[in-house]
């Protein structure tokens, strides 16, 4: 018996970084997990992988029931899908900051919107959404992404009022710069990555960036039925990025 036998979990952006090490690690803890990835076509068992867009209405619909058909359930709803974007308010055209709001934010909606029926018969409802350091900090040249997970932290604070008394718990973890495929991606476009990974490294007090693995333990607590308590939570994953205010290291 493991902490999640008989709990069934859907993942979105599943098939890959955090989405991916959270799917495998509800399932190492017993679950039984659907991904639901724009491309789900490397995702190994026993993980299920669907096709779905968080950003199409129909398409979550379709992969959401499908999942809870396939699982015979939801009972943990993962909102992890995400796009970046660079820039400040200067760069960024308006389709941009439609497009990244809506899969960042709007996405959110449609698979929890889609969930609920679902969640509402579950005994162990919970939903955990990927948020990011950037909700309660400033980045440069972060204007859109940032403004996008604040409105994941917002949205995670009124879902766990919505739903609380429904047993419905709502939380979201808050990751620092992890090194996942997203991160390796930026690293590649950099003028010099061995500069731009040093200086990612130094902004997180721990001098290392976070693992996806880390993230999905985070997620992985708050999906549990040990969480039993927690609602309404941000519960940050970075290396004390938020927390902490180290002085600047002096030569002796
Ligand atoms: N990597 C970081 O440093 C970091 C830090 C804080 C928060 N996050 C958040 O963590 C989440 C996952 O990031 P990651 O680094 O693992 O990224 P990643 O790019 O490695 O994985 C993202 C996954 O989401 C899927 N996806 C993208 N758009 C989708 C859509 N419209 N519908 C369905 N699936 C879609 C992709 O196919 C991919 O499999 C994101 O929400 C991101 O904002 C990442």
């Amino acid at each position: 018996m493991t902490a999640l036998s008989g709990l069934r979990a859907v993942v979105t952006g599943g098939a890959s970084g955090i989405g991916l090490a959270t799917a495998r690690a509800l399932a190492a803890q017993g679950a039984t997990v659907a991904v639901l990835d724009l491309d789900p076509a490397g995702v190994p068992g026993p993980l299920l992988g669907l096709r779905a867009d968080v950003g199409d209405d129909t398409s979550v619909r379709a992969a959401v029931d499908a999942a809870a058909t396939r699982l015979g359930g939801i009972d943990i709803l993962v909102n992890n899908a995400g796009i970046g974007a660079v820039g400040t308010v200067e760069d960024n055209p308006d389709e941009q900051w439609h497009r990244v709001l809506d899969v960042n934010v709007v996405g959110m909606v449609r698979t929890t919107r889609a969930a609920l029926p679902h969640l509402r018969r579950s005994a162990h409802a919970s939903v955990v959404n990927t948020c990011s350091i950037g909700a309660t900090a400033g980045l440069p040249q972060r204007a859109l992404y940032c403004a996008s997970k604040g409105a994941v932290l917002s949205l995670t604070l009124a879902m766990a009022a919505d739903h609380v008394r429904e047993g419905i718990r709502v939380n979201c973890v808050n990751p620092g710069t992890a090194d996942t495929p997203w991160v390796a991606r930026l690293l590649d476009g950099a003028d010099d990555p061995e500069a731009e990974r040093a200086a990612l490294n130094a902004r997180q007090p721990l001098g290392r960036l976070v693992t996806a693995d880390e993230v999905a333990a985070a997620i992985v607590y708050l999906a549990s039925p040990a969480a039993a308590s927690v609602t309404g939570t941000t519960l940050a994953v970075d290396g004390g990025m938020q927390g902490l205010r180290l002085r600047p290291v002096t030569p002796s």
